[in-house]
């Protein structure tokens, strides 16, 4: 029997400070997530600069929790792993010299994590059976990106958003219908009581580039219709605003999952990232995937949003294959999706 593999793995790439301790890569012995969503909602968003200092204040702390609860000493940890892009570069630091301190001092390799490599491994922690080959739509608040997961830590990008990632556009939905930050989840819970055909808002295709998104059309098409309402003094709905700008989300996302599903014959379609929690859009995809016959994953609403337990996930299978970074290991904002 092999050895088990047990990875301390840090994430501090945008507003959550995270540490987690995960065994083979599919098993998480803790999971320790602080969130700053209270602090940055009076600023209607994330204010990097106080992110990283929150980042400093709570790291040393959660990443104790996260050995504690998994009942690890840090001599029973094989490596440290992290985030180390894309993300907001004061924060990401923050993470990134933590692991190296702690993997320098106690003498244990470290590895490197990109954050949305992260979020599709998230899809192994409760999948036992999930493995490469598959497709994956990773929605969050920095990043829509639909993958071609061809191996464990080789990706390609089939497409992306040219403009808003749809998070962002959940979020300035939400703001302009008075919901608050972060909107995401309000307009989720709201859109139940509306009418998803009541109002039609667009759903922009991109010439050539069938698989690419662009969402900041239909953001700017709400802020128009509440306006348009305003000045006409007509009554503005915002349940209905909600279901419809989420239908138009949807079909947008659904429609090009299952055409690149078709092309490249994938029998297995996977959904990660923060916005992987909205129950319409799960709905909607599992509902897709069931008519054409094929698997579809999700994680559970903790392992959506940024966490750590998925950088572990993803750190097993990147130190599996040998991967090491050295003690010049820099926060990296722009960092691509590896093609190894
Ligand atoms: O993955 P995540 O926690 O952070 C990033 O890496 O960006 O994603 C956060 C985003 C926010 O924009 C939030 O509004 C959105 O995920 N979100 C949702 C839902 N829950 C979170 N969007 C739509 N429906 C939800 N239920
Ligand atoms: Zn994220």
């Amino acid at each position: 029997m092999e050895k088990d593999i047990n990875i301390l793995a840090i994430e501090s790439s945008c507003d959550e400070t995270a540490a987690a301790v995960v065994k083979n890569g599919r098993e998480v012995l803790s999971n320790v997530i602080s969130s700053q969503i209270a602090l940055h909602t009076l600023y209607g968003g994330v204010v990097p600069e106080i992110a990283s200092r929150k980042h400093i204040e709570k790291i040393n702390q959660v990443i104790e929790q996260a050995l504690a609860e998994a009942d690890k000493k840090l001599e029973e940890i094989d490596a440290v792993a992290v985030t180390y892009g894309p993300g907001l570069v004061g924060a990401l630091l923050v993470g990134v010299a933590a692991a190296k301190a702690i993997a320098f001092a106690a003498k244990k390799p470290l590895v490197g994590v990109h954050h949305i490599e992260g979020h599709i491994s998230a899809n192994y922690i409760e999948h036992p059976e999930l493995k490469p080959e598959f497709l994956c739509l990773v929605i969050s608040g920095g990043h829509t990106h639909l993958v071609k997961v061809k191996d464990y830590g080789v990706y390609e990008i089939l497409g992306r958003t040219r403009d808003d990632a749809v998070g962002e556009a959940f979020d300035k939905v939400a703001r302009g219908i008075g919901l608050g930050y972060p909107g995401g989840p309000k307009v989720d819970k709201l859109a139940k009581e509306g009418n998803p055909d009541a109002i039609f808002f667009p759903r922009a295709h991109i010439e050539g580039a069938p698989y690419d998104f662009s969402f900041s059309g239909i953001k700017s098409a709400v802020l128009n219709h509440l306006n348009y309402c305003q000045m006409k003094q007509k009554k503005i709905v915002p349940a209905d605003i909600a279901a419809s700008f989420q239908q138009a989300v949807v079909d947008t996302l659904v429609s090009r999952t299952m055409r690149a599903a078709d092309e490249f014959g994938f029998k297995r379609v996977a959904i990660a990232g923060g916005v992987a929690s909205n129950s319409a859009i799960r709905q909607a995809m599992s509902e897709a995937c069931e008519k054409k016959g094929l698997e579809f994953y999700y994680p559970s609403p903790i392992y959506c949003t940024d966490n750590a337990a998925m950088i572990g996930a993803a750190a097993y299978y990147e130190y599996k294959n040998g991967v090491r970074h050295g003690w010049d290991l820099n926060a990296m904002p722009n960092l691509p999706l590896g093609q190894r």
